[in-house]
Parts: structure tokens; C-alpha cells; sequence
């Protein structure tokens, strides 16, 4: 009996460039690819960093501060793979790009196209949960389901539907040019360790003002659902499509712990329970805090069948350990 092993599950990537590495998520990108001994060059251009190039301590890893847009792609023939995160992002981070984010996501997504094809390297391209955009009742989303825009066009659609523009182009390049290999991720609600509040993140935010024992303020009535992942087993997840065999690139994947499904409500009791705060939770709306642009989320639940059934993804932590990774940090950091 002949047994045929499939080797290109046992990828390894020597060279890798992550662009956003000192971002949240890409931070953490650098930490995984760490553990295979990579060398890693981080691009990212210090507009919503979440942690300094003094946290990247690492000889393996280097790091230009610059907006990718000023680097020439030819410069980075010796890559072996790409993996683009650099973007606006967070529901009040986006606000500040209104009316420019959407050519600074193609333009920011082709530069990382570009790199790929003419340098003959996978591109990894993270795009996010908020292309599938409206439901009128909770919906578990599959990758192939249909993209629905409804009401006034708001600074949110801005980035879903350039997030969304993004996919398609990558898709449509691999049509001409039969070489190039890709992988588009959707994170659902991704957090953990180094997130920050400043672009409007939920939890957060919440740890903060329950350390500072200040009233946590909840959007509306707090019946919003969200499924929490933790940020490594997004990370992981990225990193199983990158070392996918070879019938299963140039593919789409939801990355979201539907097992985390939480309303934010429940998010801010147990934030307070895990910090002993003594604040207390009112509603708001945050219309009155950031202004007219800010438009909420929509309920937004992962079905994740499909990294679960090929790429054997399984997240490790629950929501209420996730919130406790965060309480811990945010701790952590005040107590220095
Ligand atoms: N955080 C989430 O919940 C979430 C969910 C879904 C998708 N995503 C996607 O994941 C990616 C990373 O998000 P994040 O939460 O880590 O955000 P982040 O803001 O922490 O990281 C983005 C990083 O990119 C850098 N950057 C932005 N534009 C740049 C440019 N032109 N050149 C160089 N660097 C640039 C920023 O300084 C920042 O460090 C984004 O593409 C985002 O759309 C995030």
C-alpha cells in the first residue's frame, strides 16, 4: 500500500513580514511566529499601535515605523509570506477616517497585493466580521452568506464595505494570475492582552472604568450579543490557513468562538465581579458621547464549522476567561 503524506501542512516560513505588527492583533502574530524562529519584519507607522518597539525585544525581529504606502514592494523580495493587518480600525478608531478610509484600505490592501505577486509570497490578508453587515434577527454567518447593506451609509460602512472591496480584489487577482496564493480571514470580536481602549473597544474600556471605579457605560440597554475570542486563537487560526494543504488556499475563513456568545451586559457584570468594583453600570447613548458619526454594531455570531472541519481550529478560552486576561493586564499595568 502506498501512503501519500501530504508535506505542505509542514510549511515553515523563515522570512515573515507583518504588516500592523505592533498593533493588537499583529503583535500577537509576531509572538506565534515566534515560536516556529522566524525572522520577522514588523511595518506599522505608530497611528494605533498597541504596544512599542520596545516590546519586540527579540534578535529575530525587526521593525520600520513608516506607512507601508512610502515603502517600495520591491524591497521585500526576500519574504516568504505576507501577513497584512495595517488598517483603521475600532468603532470610535474609524470615525477619524471618515471620507478617506475606504482609498486608504485598497490602496494600503494593493501595496500588500502588490508585494505578494511581484515577490512571489502567500499574502494572508486579515479582513474583519463587519462585511457581512446587517441581520434583522440573530443569525449564525457562514462564510458564503449574502453581504447585506441596509439604511444610511455610515462611517461603519465605509470600513466593512472597503474591508469587503479588499476581499473581492484579492479574490479577482488570483483569477489572472494563477501563481498568486492567498488566505482572507474574518476575526469575529476579537480580545485579550494589549488591547486598548482607544479605538472603542468594549472590554477594555469596561476594565478601565471598573479599575477607576468609575460608572460603566453601556451603549443603549446592553442586550447587544457579541462572540468573544480570545485574540490567540485568532492568531492561531491564522496561522493553521497558513500552513494549510494545498487544496485549501486561495479560501475565506470565519475566525469566531461561537461558544463566547455574550451580551454586553453581562460583559460589564463580569468585569465588575473579577475587579471587586465599586462602579456601577448605566446605560448611554453613544451617539451623545462620539457624535453623529458613531453607528453601533450589529449582532454579529461566527459560524466557524468550516476552520473547525478542515483546519481542526478549536479556541481554548472562554469569555469569562478572556475577561479575566484582560482585568489581569490592565491590573497589572496599574500596579506598576
Ligand atoms: N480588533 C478586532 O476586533 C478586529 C476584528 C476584526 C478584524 N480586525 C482587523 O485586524 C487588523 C488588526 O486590527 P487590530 O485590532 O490589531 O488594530 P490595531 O489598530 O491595534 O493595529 C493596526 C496596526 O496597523 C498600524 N497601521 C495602520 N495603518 C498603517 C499603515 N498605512 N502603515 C503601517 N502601519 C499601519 C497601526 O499603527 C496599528 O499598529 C485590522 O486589519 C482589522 O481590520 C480587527
Amino acid at each position: 500500500m502506498i501512503m501519500i503524506v501530504n508535506l505542505s501542512c509542514y510549511m515553515k516560513y523563515n522570512k515573515v513580514l507583518i504588516t500592523g505588527g505592533l498593533g493588537f492583533l499583529g503583535y500577537h502574530c509576531v509572538e506565534r511566529w515566534l515560536e516556529d524562529d522566524c525572522e520577522i519584519t514588523v511595518v506599522d507607522n505608530l497611528s494605533s499601535n498597541a504596544v512599542n518597539k520596545d516590546n519586540l525585544i527579540y534578535d529575530q525581529v525587526s521593525v520600520i515605523e513608516d506607512n507601508i504606502l512610502n515603502l517600495d514592494v520591491k524591497d521585500f523580495s526576500k519574504f516568504d509570506i505576507i501577513l497584512h493587518l495595517a488598517s483603521p480600525v475600532g468603532p470610535v478608531g474609524v470615525l477619524k477616517h471618515s471620507g478617506t478610509m475606504g482609498k486608504t484600505i485598497i490602496d494600503t490592501t494593493q501595496w500588500a497585493i502588490d508585494v505578494s505577486r511581484k515577490n512571489k509570497m502567500p499574502l494572508i490578508y486579515i479582513s474583519t466580521s463587519e462585511i457581512y453587515g446587517y441581520r434583522e434577527q440573530k443569525t449564525k454567518l457562514k462564510e458564503t452568506d449574502d453581504k447585506i447593506l441596509h439604511g444610511d451609509f455610515t462611517v461603519r460602512n465605509e470600513y466593512s464595505i472597503s474591508k469587503l472591496l479588499a476581499e473581492i480584489i484579492i479574490k479577482n487577482n488570483s483569477k489572472i494570475d494563477k501563481d498568486f496564493k492567498f488566505q482572507i480571514i474574518r476575526p469575529f470580536n476579537v480580545t485579550g492582552k494589549y488591547q486598548l481602549p482607544d479605538g472603542g473597544f468594549v472590554l477594555p474600556r469596561f476594565v478601565n472604568q471598573a479599575l477607576n471605579d468609575e460608572d460603566i457605560t453601556v451603549y443603549y440597554d446592553g442586550s447587544q450579543l457579541r462572540a468573544f475570542t480570545w485574540v490567540k486563537d485568532i492568531v492561531e487560526g491564522i496561522y493553521l490557513t497558513t500552513k494549510a494543504s494545498e487544496e485549501y488556499w486561495n479560501e475565506i475563513w470565519n475566525i469566531g468562538n461561537e461558544n463566547n456568545e455574550k451580551s454586553i451586559k453581562y460583559l460589564a457584570e463580569k468585569v465588575i465581579g473579577y475587579t471587586k468594583s465599586n462602579s456601577k453600570i448605566v446605560s448611554v447613548d453613544p451617539v451623545e458621547i462620539h457624535g453623529e458619526l458613531f453607528a453601533e454594531a450589529p449582532e454579529k455570531i461566527p459560524d466557524s464549522t468550516k476552520i473547525r472541519s478542515f483546519l481542526n481550529w478549536e479556541p481554548k478560552k472562554s469569555a469569562d476567561e478572556v475577561v479575566l486576561e484582560v482585568v489581569n493586564y490592565f491590573e497589572g499595568i496599574t500596579n506598576k
